[in-house]
């Protein structure tokens, strides 16, 4: 808390944004001034962390998470409003979703309050880095790894618990118009009883292989199918998908192999408010030969629509839902949800 008051305080000293390019964002890093960071050691609490200048971390060569991958992350974003004041959207379901993580990989995590607490100030630090209204928004990239050293295959003895964050713009340079899956049916994501269900690292590394093989073929992602009968939708690399028929909005339920998205959720909560039907089930691929539209969520992406055949343009639901989140993502319509957080720049 104290942090953040300080912070406050200091800004009133530099109001002004950074100068750089904010109408050729893209999604790629722009280091800013700071990044938060804090450790404590296995077993105990995460106490208070720091800001410092944002720059490389030193790591021992035998830490967890080089070795052993023991790393999770997150990503949310914070939006200028047109009266300068910031909005970050569901920071909770963040703090929840990293604790859920660093339980199934054996690490300590700090508790929500520490989590929306350190995301305020890292934001806050870095102010000058959030896009002008409508010309991006600043990306929030928590981590938490095992930075302490081992050997033998066990939980490090260290932990870190990072957050920097970088300009963006669109994810898919196709912005809001369709992109191109690729269907991949013998490279898996997940599989039952791993760990797809949770952001720990490996899971994108190891889907490398297909997205580089989808856009040596042109296409925009890859869409995952399971792993036992290779029939079912899964996710996107990054992203969730759902598939729209006869004004029935269906989405892959999740049940371990799959990332629960925020933007998942809020869009089901988006759509029922607006009378779709929404259903969480198993969707087999035949179905998107069928489908009227098809779409991917995440907070990278936000809402993307996908291509599907002879069907390439913005369908009308997909166009609807995304409308409604970003307007109040952005701050644009009033947050009837209750979802969105206000830091107040003096
Ligand atoms: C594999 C995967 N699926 C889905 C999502 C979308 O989740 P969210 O809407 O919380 O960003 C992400 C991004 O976090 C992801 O990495």
């Amino acid at each position: 808390m104290e942090l953040v008051q300080k912070l406050s305080n200091a800004r009133d000293v530099q109001k002004e944004l950074v100068d750089i390019d904010w109408d050729n964002l893209g999604f790629s890093l722009t280091p800013t001034d700071y990044m938060y960071v804090m450790k404590c050691c296995r077993g105990e609490h995460f106490s208070d962390g720091e800001l410092r200048r944002f720059g490389n971390i030193e790591l021992s060569p035998s830490s967890g998470v080089l070795n052993y991958g023991q790393g999770l992350y997150e990503g949310l974003k914070a939006y200028r409003k047109k009266d300068g004041n910031i909005l970050l959207f569901r920071p909770e379901e963040n703090a929840m979703r990293i604790q859920r993580g660093a339980d199934r990989m054996c690490m300590p995590c700090p508790p929500v309050q520490q989590f929306v607490e350190a995301v305020k100030a890292t934001v806050l630090a870095n102010h000058r880095w959030i896009p002008p209204a409508g010309k991006g928004s600043l990306y929030i990239r928590p981590l938490l790894m095992g930075s302490g050293a081992v050997l033998g295959l066990a939980p490090a003895p260290e932990y870190t618990f990072l957050i920097y964050v970088s300009p963006v713009g669109n994810y898919f340079k196709e912005g809001l118009a369709p992109i191109n899956l690729l269907v991949e049916a013998e490279i898996h994501r997940a599989t039952p009883g791993g760990t797809g269900g949770i952001k720990c690292i490996g899971n994108y590394a190891a889907v490398l292989k297909a997205q580089a093989a989808a856009k040596a073929k042109d296409f925009t992602d890859v869409l995952y199918l399971d792993s036992i009968r290779k029939k079912y939708l899964e996710e996107v690399s990054s992203c969730n998908v759902f598939v729209v028929k006869d004004n029935v909005i269906s989405t892959p339920a999740v049940e371990g192999t799959i990332l629960p998205g925020i933007t998942r959720k809020s869009i089901m909560d988006v759509a029922r408010s607006q009378g779709f039907k929404v259903e969480e089930r198993l969707i087999a691929v035949d179905e998107l030969l069928e489908a009227d539209e098809v779409f991917c969520t995440g907070t990278a992406v936000v809402v993307s629509p996908g291509e599907l055949y002879g069907n390439n343009g913005v369908g009308p639901v997909s166009q609807q839902v995304y409308s409604t989140l970003i307007n109040l993502q952005m701050g644009l319509t009033e947050d009837t949800m209750g979802w969105t957080l206000e830091l107040k720049l003096k």
